[in-house]
C-alpha cells in the first residue's frame, strides 16, 4: 500500500503538471485556527477524496479552492494561476443540494450557463443534454420541493456539470439522500467522469466512498487540521459493484479507518481524562 503525505500525484493516474496547486495552506477564523500547512496537488484527471471529522475544514477547503473565501497563509494555483477570488472554471455541488427553491429543474441547471454568458441557443442545447445525463428527463418543469432528495441531488450535479468545468469540487454530494440512492449515484457519477474527465476534489463521511471514487484519498486530522496520510488507491478503472467485494478494496477501507479512528480514540481518551 502506498501512503504518504508526499502531495504530488501518482504518474500513472493524472497528466504531467497538476492542475491544482495547494501550498502552505492554512486558514484561521478570528481566533479558531482551522487547518494548517496544507500541501496537495491535483492531476487533471484526478479524483482526489478528503475525509477527516466533522469540524475538520473540508468545507472550508473546498471553499479556498474556488476562492469563495481567502486562506490565512499559503497559496492555491488553478493552472499555475494564483487564485485570488471565485474561480469560472469550477462548479461546487453542495453539501446540502443547493438549489435554487423559485427556479424549475432547466432553470436551475442552466444558472451557471447564464451566468457565464452562454447565448439561448447553447442553453437550448446543452441544459437538455446534462438533464437527461444525470436522468431526470420529463421533470424539466419541476420545482426542487416537487423532487425527492435524489432528485434534487441529481439537478445540483447536472447544474455543475452543464458548465463543462476544469474543476470539479463536491462537498458530500450524497450525504443526503439514501443509501440505494447514494450507490446508483456514485456510480453514475463515475461514468460521467469518464466521458469527461476533470479534476476532481470530493468530500466524503464515508471511507467507502472515498476508496471507491478516489485515485487518492486524503486524511485530514488534529486540531488544527492537517493531512495526516495520503493514500493512493490502487483499484482499476472503472470501478464497478464488484470492486467493493474485491479484498483490495477491503484493505484500503480498513487502512484509511483505521487511520481515523486513532483520532477519534484519542479524542475520546481526551475527554475521559
Ligand atoms: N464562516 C465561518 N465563520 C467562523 N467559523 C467558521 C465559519 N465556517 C466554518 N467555521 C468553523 O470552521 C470549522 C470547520 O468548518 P467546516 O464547515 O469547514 O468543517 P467540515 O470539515 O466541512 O465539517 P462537516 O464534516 O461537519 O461538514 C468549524 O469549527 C466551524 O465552526
Ligand atoms: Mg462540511
Amino acid at each position: 500500500m502506498r501512503v504518504s503525505t508526499d502531495p504530488e500525484p501518482q504518474k500513472g493516474a493524472v497528466a504531467a503538471a497538476p492542475r491544482i496547486t495547494v501550498s502552505g495552506a492554512s486558514k484561521r477564523y478570528g481566533g479558531l485556527q482551522v487547518f494548517r500547512d496544507v500541501n496537495l496537488r491535483v492531476g487533471h484527471r484526478e479524483i482526489l477524496a478528503l475525509v477527516g471529522p466533522s469540524g475538520c475544514g473540508k468545507t472550508t477547503l473546498l471553499r479556498c479552492l474556488d476562492g469563495l473565501i481567502p486562506m490565512s497563509e499559503g497559496e492555491v494555483r488553478v493552472d499555475g494561476q494564483p487564485v485570488t477570488g471565485p474561480l469560472p472554471k469550477a462548479a461546487m455541488v453542495f453539501q446540502h443540494f443547493g438549489l435554487f427553491p423559485w427556479k424549475t429543474v432547466f432553470g436551475n441547471v442552466a444558472y451557471g450557463l447564464r451566468l457565464a454568458g452562454a447565448s439561448k441557443a447553447v442553453i437550448q442545447e446543452r441544459v437538455p443534454y446534462f438533464i437527461q445525463l444525470v436522468g431526470l428527463s420529463g421533470f424539466e418543469d419541476a420545482y426542487p420541493y416537487q423532487l425527492s432528495g435524489g432528485m434534487q441531488q441529481r439537478c445540483g450535479l447536472a447544474r455543475a456539470l452543464a458548465v463543462e468545468p476544469d474543476v470539479l469540487l463536491m462537498d458530500e454530494p450524497f450525504a443526503a439522500v439514501d443509501a440505494q440512492t447514494r450507490e446508483i449515484l456514485q456510480f453514475e457519477l463515475l461514468r460521467i467522469w469518464r466521458m469527461r474527465p476533470t479534476s476532481m476534489v470530493f468530500v466524503t463521511h464515508s471511507i467507502d466512498e472515498a476508496v471507491l471514487m478516489g485515485d487518492r484519498v486524503v486524511v485530514l486530522k488534529g486540531r488544527p487540521s492537517t493531512v495526516s496520510e495520503i493514500v493512493e488507491v490502487t483499484l482499476p478503472h472503472p470501478r464497478t459493484r464488484e470492486t467493493l467485494a474485491t479484498t483490495r478494496f477491503a484493505e484500503l477501507r480498513e487502512h484509511v479507518w483505521t487511520t481515523l479512528m486513532d483520532e477519534a480514540r484519542r479524542a475520546e481518551f481526551q475527554l475521559e481524562a
